[in-house]
């Protein structure tokens, strides 16, 4: 039942702050000041390092979280692909909590990167949103996202609820680990609780997205930048994009630009820009700038601050709502979601099912 909408991937989008409340609602505590997980005894303190494991967008969601356990909690974390982790054979020291994010439970490659950790590391945790999954089973403590049942084969709930989970545990990683003072969490977690409302004004700009989707679909090429947590965002943004619409789509940090992809910069090359005005932006302006200085076309995805600062010469510019900048990921996925929906609708693709992929990959 696609409740309206043309597509199951539009109803999804628009669940987010639905879901996503959802998903406080059952890690929050009482008082909404503290981190409650299912099960008792997970203690990060324990812990030397996290390694996350994963596939497609829910890598995405590791990598994303990699910045925040490593910025909130002072933890070490490494992210893999579990295509390439289960056959690299890599030393998993016992202090290690090895993390398996999948939103179907079932990716073969993260399963058989799980099974590989058994016995080696001291905890296996997963963040699943398919409760009764392979990948939830075998693990010692499984998280549910909360995100309900995701049909369109681009994730897109599933992304945000991941990332919603994986930011709560990075909070009681930081309380755990002495990183963080109750008082601090208990505002990132009030900012927390705001998040569906600021994502429903984001939704609301959908009108925007769709106008600049039509000039993105008139492309053969993209390139999506980002820096710091916006980085894994512009992954995901570009995986998006080729996944539904076909087109084929990049993503670089900000800063690897001039190492190499600027080679690729001319007036037809599009190249979408996630930056809310944080510490970082007055860099990623600068990339910008060196975009636009060959020709390239810039789509700007900013807030208020972030547009006052900006000069004339971008092409497109959409400005989202202000949000507490360490939740800026999980808001910015929303207009990675709409660019893609809306270019491939203008391209008449099957949105819900795009060719050669599946929404489960049970085999490798
Ligand atoms: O079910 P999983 O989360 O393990 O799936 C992982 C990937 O196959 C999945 O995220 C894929 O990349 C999506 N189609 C992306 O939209």
């Amino acid at each position: 039942d696609k409740a309206g909408h043309k597509h199951f991937m539009a109803k999804e989008i628009t669940e987010q702050p639905a879901v996503i409340g959802d998903a406080l609602g059952h890690y929050l505590s009482a008082d909404g000041r503290d981190v409650t997980l299912p099960g008792d005894g997970l203690d990060f303190s324990g812990f030397d390092r996290l390694t996350m494991v994963a596939c497609g967008t829910a890598y995405y969601a590791c990598l994303t979280a990699k910045y925040w356990f490593e910025q909130l909690a002072g933890m070490p974390v490494e992210v893999d692909i579990a295509s390439e982790f289960r056959y690299r054979e890599p030393p998993v020291t016992p202090r290690t909590c090895a993390v398996f994010v999948s939103q179907s439970g079932e990716t073969a490659d993260t399963l058989a990167a799980l099974r590989y950790c058994e016995g080696k590391a001291d905890t296996i945790l997963s963040v699943v949103n398919v409760d009764e999954s392979s990948i939830a089973r075998e693990s010692d403590l499984a998280l549910p996202i909360h995100a309900g049942a995701e049909i369109g084969v681009a994730s897109t709930k599933a992304f945000t609820c991941q990332l919603t989970v994986l930011l709560l545990l990075a909070l009681k990683a930081a309380k755990d680990r002495g990183a963080m003072s109750a008082d601090d969490m208990a505002d990132t977690l009030s900012s927390l609780r705001g998040l569906p409302a600021t994502i429903n004004h984001a939704l609301e700009l959908d009108d925007d997205f769709a106008k600049a989707a039509r000039r993105l679909s008139e492309a053969d090429n993209a390139l999506f930048l980002g820096r710091g947590l916006m980085y894994p965002l512009a992954l995901e943004g570009a995986l998006k994009l080729k996944e539904i619409s076909y087109i084929h789509a990049e993503a670089y940090a900000s800063g690897e630009l001039k190492h190499g992809p600027i080679a690729l910069i001319d007036k037809r090359m599009p190249v979408v820009v996630m930056a809310p005005r944080d510490a970082l932006f007055d860099k990623t302006v600068s990339n910008m700038q060196e975009v636009m200085a060959r020709g390239g076309k810039v789509m700007l995805i900013t807030d208020h601050a972030g547009a006052a600062e900006t000069d004339e010469g971008v092409w497109r510019l959409i400005e989202m709502p202000e949000v507490d900048p360490v939740l800026a990921p999980i808001l910015y996925a929303i207009p990675a979601q709409l660019l893609a929906y809306h270019t491939a609708v203008a391209k008449g693709t099957d949105v819900d099912q795009p060719r050669n992929l599946a929404k489960s990959v049970t085999v490798e």
